[in-house]
């Protein structure tokens, strides 16, 4: 077998970069070792930057996201009780879309059916060859050994994936930060607590209402890193939530059974350089963001932005866009790890804190409430910094 770029991964990246290549007239194999339904099942955020809603629409992929997605004007924010608002129009005139990640990626799925595009799924032991030279990946599946010949490999693996160990770690440079706590979060069929999101400092620990349509809500809380999925009860997390939520929104909250429950670690993580040889790293496999400033899936977007920019110039006859890839691609994923650690740090509790840090993270909340500058970076960042 042969293709123009060979994409390691049928998650959100590889499946929108797989898109939009094919829809540039750019053959490509994608190679998931999960199934289909596997992938399908994961759980993941749900608010989506302009700019990824534009890269949906672009790749033929947005029709039953701008149907059924919701549009967010704001968000709120809490602390210890008091709730104020962050008018994302008023202060940089963009908008978040709220949709699940897991619906985003049913409708790249449905999209590389419709144009035929090659998803090979269950590919075991995927392995990359001659990436500095003449590239080439081999993998298992039931029909036994296979090769596939290309010019490009696209490493959208994941976090867990093998594409970011195949640069030599004589090059790569990893810059890695793990969060003393985690996030339980639970999905429920009940109608959200509040329109927009709400993000809650407490002294108990941080918690957030978000939703993934008027019928299904998806809410979090800090929970200690000790803390098992088991220990939590549908009841001991609504209590809990409603604790550390203001008055007014723990006394209209609907709660009922939890469809899906679990925790999840906090990290910040980055590895330099995104390239090498013929290889390009794209979203989860070359960085993590805490959940808090919901940029994971937005980060994979920009990446493959600039990657399919690459690319297709590339096969046009100019080599400077996939050269430019890594710099241009990690000068908008640091601002985004400094958005995410930032409001990460305001709105948890960190065990072992100082009364001073304490004091920080009040007079951080305190300014954003006050000053509408302060409001203006944060909605800034929380909508999306330009590509
Ligand atoms: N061979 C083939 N596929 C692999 C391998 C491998 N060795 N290792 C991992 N994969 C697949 C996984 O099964 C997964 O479907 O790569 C895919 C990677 O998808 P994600 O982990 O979702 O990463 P990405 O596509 O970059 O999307 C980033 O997903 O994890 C969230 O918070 C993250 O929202 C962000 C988004
Ligand atoms: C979610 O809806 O899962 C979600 C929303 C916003 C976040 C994190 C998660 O910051």
């Amino acid at each position: 077998m042969r293709t123009q770029v060979a994409i390691i991964g049928g998650g959100p990246s590889g499946l929108l970069l797989s898109q939009l290549l094919n829809r540039a007239g750019i053959a490509t194999v994608v190679l998931e070792r999960k199934s289909r339904d596997y992938v399908l099942g994961r759980i993941r955020a749900g608010v989506l930057e302009t700019g990824l809603v534009n890269l949906l629409r672009e790749a033929g992929a947005g029709a039953r996201m701008d149907r059924e997605g919701h549009l967010h004007d704001g968000c709120h924010l809490a602390q210890n009780g008091r709730m104020f608002r962050v008018d994302f129009r008023e202060a940089c005139g963009k908008q978040v879309m709220v949709y699940g990640q897991t619906e985003v990626t049913r409708d790249l799925y449905d999209a590389q059916d419709a144009m035929g595009a090659t998803v090979i799924h269950e590919a075991e032991d995927v392995a990359l060859h001659d990436l500095t030279g003449s590239p080439y990946v081999t993998w298992r599946d039931a029909a036994g050994e296979h090769r596939l010949d290309c010019d490009f490999v696209a490493g959208c693996d994941g976090f867990h994936g093998i594409s970011r160990q195949a640069i030599p770690a004589s090059v790569r440079t990893e810059f890695e930060k793990v969060y003393p706590f985690g996030w339980l979060g639970i999905l429920s069929r009940t109608p959200p607590v509040e329109d927009e999101l709400i993000y809650a400092a407490h002294d108990r620990g941080f918690a957030l209402a978000s939703m993934r349509n008027p019928a299904l809500s998806r809410y979090y809380i800090q929970v200690p890193l000790t803390d098992r999925v088991e220990d939590w009860s549908d009841e001991a997390f609504w209590a809990e939530f409603r604790a550390r939520m203001p008055e007014d929104v723990a006394a209209r909250l609907v709660t009922g059974p939890s469809i899906e429950k679990s925790i999840a670690p906090l990290r910040s993580f980055v590895t330099e350089p995104m390239r090498w040889g013929k290889l390009f790293l794209c979203g989860d496999a070359a960085h993590i963001v805490p959940p808090t400033g919901a940029k994971g899936l937005n980060l994979a977007a920009s990446d493959v932005h600039y990657l399919l920019e690459g690319l297709v110039a590339h096969y046009r006859g100019d080599g400077r866009g996939i050269d430019a890839y890594s710099q241009r691609a990690l000068a908008r994923i640091w601002q985004a790890m400094r958005f995410s650690w930032s409001l990460t740090t305001m709105m948890h509790r960190f065990p072992g804190a100082s009364d001073y840090e304490r004091r920080m993270q009040d007079s951080e909340l305190a300014l954003l409430e006050r000053s509408a500058t302060a409001r203006q970076l944060l909605a800034e960042n929380y909508t999306g910094l330009p590509y």
